[in-house]
């Protein structure tokens, strides 16, 4: 296994499909308890630092919960808290975490500042979010797929928006399990031509199928899977002007919905944002698996967890 996770791409094959069969043991095990502690509690005296520069509901409070039920804790440290890179460098930061807790998550600004840390930290790194990617998210994403509709291998499915760091971790994981991906982006916004690189040979192992267009039209035409994130993330809050016309014609609205397979699901990793990306009746319709999604981040989250800590 894997000594961090830092990039959707990280895994092999296996060692997703491993990952993910591993999430869906918890997640039955968590049903089957009523939703409390883990038996054996085998992070018992564990603790995971979560080093957050940016705000989180569901990244945090999965992996908070994720480690009280397997007997663990979760402490976590806001931008006020440490203000890593200004109070202190980022190599001390995980140089010091390191000597205390037996995992650190980090959600930054920077890709590179993850990859420092995961660099100078002596325990496992998770990539909680950075500019490049969202590994954790992909994680839950292909679950809710599986769960879905079974087998993941030849799936389609459309993601309509931004190139950003949902889509890039969502192209790397989902070429390397055999996912057909088709992106529509605007042209001034399509994904890393870096990442693309990485996916296409991921793909190319696979079998899975990569396109890139601006037709977002196309892109969805057939699809099992219509993916939207918001048209800004965090951090980008001074192009929220500038971004929004070049958008909206890639919102996810009904009639673009029509145009995908009967048996179509919606996805979001949230926060969304009714109205532009998405419209109501479309993320609170019966097609949407958004709170799936969002579920599936606790157990895909325990079983990385658990995983890089060899337990
Ligand atoms: N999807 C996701 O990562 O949500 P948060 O930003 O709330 O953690
Ligand atoms: N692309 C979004 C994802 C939020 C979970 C952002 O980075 O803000």
């Amino acid at each position: 296994m894997l000594q961090h996770y830092l990039s959707a791409g990280d895994l092999s094959r296996s060692e997703a499909e491993a990952l993910l069969d591993r999430a869906a043991r918890l997640k039955a095990e968590f049903r089957t308890n009523g939703g409390g502690a883990h038996a054996g509690l085998p992070l018992q005296g564990k603790t995971l630092a979560l080093v957050f520069e940016k705000p989180s509901l569901r990244t945090r409070v999965a992996f908070e919960a994720g480690m009280t039920q397997l007997g663990g804790h979760g402490s976590y440290l806001s931008a006020n808290d440490i203000d890593m890179g200004g109070r202190e460098s980022v190599p001390d930061v995980a140089r010091n975490l390191s000597r205390w807790v037996q995992a650190i998550a980090a959600r930054v600004f920077k890709h590179a500042t993850v990859e420092t840390l995961a660099r100078y930290a002596s325990v496992p790194v998770i990539n909680a979010l950075s500019d490049r990617e969202h590994p954790c998210q992909a994680l839950a994403d292909v679950l809710t797929l599986r769960e879905h509709f079974g087998a993941l291998q030849g799936l389609r499915l459309a993601y309509v928006g931004d190139g950003n760091n949902v889509c890039h971790s969502l192209l790397l994981l989902g070429a390397t399990l055999g996912l057909d991906l088709a992106v529509a982006c605007p042209p001034d916004y399509r994904p890393d031509p870096e990442i693309l690189e990485r996916a296409e040979g991921l793909a190319r192992a696979s079998g899975a199928r990569i396109a890139i267009s601006a037709a977002p039209a196309e892109a969805v035409s057939g699809a099992d899977a219509v993916y939207t994130d918001v048209w800004t993330s965090m951090g980008q809050e001074h192009e929220t002007a500038r971004r929004r016309p070049s958008f909206a014609p890639y919102q996810v609205n009904p009639a673009l919905m029509a145009r995908a397979a009967p048996r179509a699901v919606f996805m979001h990793c949230l926060p969304a944002h009714r109205g532009e990306e998405v419209t109501a009746e479309v993320i609170d319709g019966p097609q949407s698996v958004v709170f799936e999604q969002a579920e599936n981040r606790l157990h895909v989250q325990k079983a990385l967890i658990l995983s890089l800590l060899g337990v």
